[in-house]
């Protein structure tokens, strides 16, 4: 079966983030409503990452048919769940888990903020590799725990961890845990094996938790190395919510093959009453996971197409930003330092003049100022239109 990723589809009324909530930076985060994504002069929203792409049909057909049974009281886990989450890891990822290894949590964003909060005291130091997704450091700062940075550093447009510098900070007794993107959002890397080897021996080494937060694994365009693989003690956070565009449905897998973190996390999780998710979110995760590995193939294929187009275009007509192309993840990470404006000077000036919205570089800390983040998940004709826009703006600078 061949799944259509090419026809736009209207978000109008669904109270979709992406498209409604946004006129300003500020907006966005305060979820201000808007009208400008829509009608005439509408501007093409590429910030949040979500898709425009319809979830798989064996993922609409098994909600649709569960909404038709009129009840929707409490209800548990399949039986089959976590054998459907440990047959994705190991067929798709070659990592074998263990159902009993699964805990669900309404996000991984929650499930970061619940395992720092159940972790770790005040006054404990965690390490981010900034520009990273920003949340990260959000919920340490407002959880009162000391955010250490190591910035990645950039050569020649590819993004590298600088493991000195990390080694020098995991030996602060204070510091406890490393969050690591991976893929990592916003550069697009997908750590290699070795990447991940030495990161994990350094981590070892200062007995230093290591949280991967791997919500993009599932969306990778090189081979992708699950950090659990490579350390038994590491948190895994994992989710279909990203591959398969169910984000709305608030449900995530984190594992935790570390049967004393796992017994900590859960008792938190016990204190908070928060052992539950969603009924439907539970439903699409295994739905997708069981059936939806053709669907992801097709999408990760549309995906490549979608570069390519980008990266011949940029070269061609938009020599003036540089695209970062992604080993992982549908977000294009766009260097446009050479345009000589700050990131939300970049963003307002794409937004106002071209009518397209990207997420500032400079929200993802270190190194991200003079970057504009794309996401390309959408009909390949909306991102012609999008980088088409780009250029006009761009040549009446
Ligand atoms: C790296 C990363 N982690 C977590 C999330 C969000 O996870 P959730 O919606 O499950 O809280 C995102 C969403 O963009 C992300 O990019």
């Amino acid at each position: 079966m061949r799944y259509d990723f090419d026809t736009i589809i209207d978000r109008a009324g669904t109270d979709s983030i992406k498209w409604e909530n946004i006129q300003s930076e500020e907006d966005a985060h305060n979820q201000v409503r808007t009208d400008r994504f829509f009608g005439e002069n509408a501007a093409i929203p590429m910030w949040v990452a979500d898709m425009d792409f319809a979830a798989p049909p064996a993922v609409v057909d098994a909600l649709t048919t569960r909404v038709q049974h009129p009840i929707y009281g409490y209800t548990g886990r399949s039986q089959t769940y976590g054998r459907a989450v440990a047959d994705w890891m190991r067929t798709r990822h070659n990592w074998p888990i263990q159902p009993e290894w699964i805990v669900t949590t309404p996000g991984v964003v929650p499930a970061l903020a619940m395992l720092i909060r159940a972790l770790l005291q005040p006054g404990d130091k965690v390490i981010i590799q900034p520009p990273v997704y920003y949340p990260f450091k959000m919920v340490l700062e407002a959880n009162g725990i000391g955010v250490v940075q190591n910035p990645l550093c950039a050569d020649y447009g590819r993004y590298l961890m600088d493991f000195d510098q990390l080694a020098a900070q995991t030996r602060d007794p204070q510091t406890k845990i490393l969050i690591l993107s991976n893929p990592h959002n916003p550069v697009g890397r997908v750590w290699t094996r070795g990447e991940l080897t030495r990161l994990a021996e350094i981590c070892r080494a200062n007995n230093m938790l290591v949280i991967s937060d791997e919500i993009h694994a599932d969306l990778t365009f090189t081979p992708f190395i699950p950090f659990g693989t490579l350390d038994e003690n590491a948190i895994v956070c994992t989710a279909a919510s990203k591959t398969f565009n169910l984000a709305g449905l608030s449900n995530s897998n984190i594992i935790i093959p570390n049967p004393s973190l796992r017994k900590t996390f859960e008792k938190y999780l016990l204190q908070n009453a928060l052992l539950d998710t969603n009924l439907f979110g539970r439903i699409a995760t295994e739905t997708a996971y069981t059936h939806g590995a053709d669907w992801l193939d097709q999408l990760l294929d549309y995906l490549s197409g979608t570069l390519d187009f980008m990266e011949e275009y940029f070269a061609k007509h938009i020599p003036q930003i540089r695209m970062i192309r992604p080993e992982g993840t549908y977000l294009v990470w766009l260097d446009c330092r050479a345009l000589g404006m700050d990131s939300p000077s970049l963003t307002r000036f794409f937004l106002d003049r071209g009518r397209i919205y990207l997420e500032n570089g400079a929200i993802f800390g270190t190194g991200g100022d003079g970057f504009l983040r794309m996401n390309i998940a959408a009909p390949r004709k909306v991102v012609e239109e999008a980088l088409k826009r780009m250029k006009k703006v761009i040549n009446e600078l």
